[in-house]
């Protein structure tokens, strides 16, 4: 059983996570358009886990006999300065992700909802692996530089965490078989 107060910020929770998944869309889709390969890649990624963490709010709250929300769409922008601004800005929704999955922990506590908390672990966890992992790409980027001629190089270091990536999934894969 769930409080409907812990519905209601769970459901605000999944609106947060799907219109990270558009936004990121829209990201992949404008670098793809400026022939950003590698970054277009992580983006498209980013965008179908943010789907899934979507996902997992919407099955946790049905799970525990709530009804989850399926938000509405809202557009993301859809043209952004540089690649730089792209994952400041990138970088800075995770923060505010991470602030919404922060009060939410609050409210386990007060409503001493240790369901609740428990599920929220993984995603403690994983705020926290995503902002270091755009502080890094933000970092190179400020080392390499964002003008036209950088550009390559900067997408080179994107498609590098890319590689790195789908090995780290492919190793998770062959691990849970
Ligand atoms: Fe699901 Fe990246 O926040």
């Amino acid at each position: 059983m769930i409080s409907k107060n812990m519905e209601n910020a769970l459901n605000k929770q999944i609106e947060l996570e799907g219109y990270a998944s558009f936004l990121y869309l829209s990201m992949a889709s404008w670098c793809e358009q400026q022939g950003l390969e590698g970054s277009a890649k992580f983006m498209y990624r980013q965008s179908d886990e943010e789907k899934e963490h979507m996902m997992r709010i919407f099955y946790y709250i049905n799970e525990v006999d709530g009804h989850a929300i399926t938000p509405a769409i809202k557009q993301p922008p859809l043209e952004f300065e540089s690649i730089r601004s792209l994952f400041t800005q990138v970088y800075e929704h995770e923060k505010k992700v991470t602030a919404a999955i922060n009060s939410l922990v609050d409210l386990c506590y007060a409503e001493n909802d240790y369901s609740a908390l428990n599920f929220l672990q993984w995603y403690i966890q994983e705020q926290r692996e995503e902002e270091a992992l755009m502080r890094t790409i933000i970092d190179k980027i400020k080392l390499i530089g964002d003008g036209p001629q950088s550009l390559f190089y900067i997408d080179k270091e994107v498609e590098k965490i890319n590689v790195i990536t789908e090995k780290e999934e492919a190793a998770n894969e062959a691990g849970a078989e």
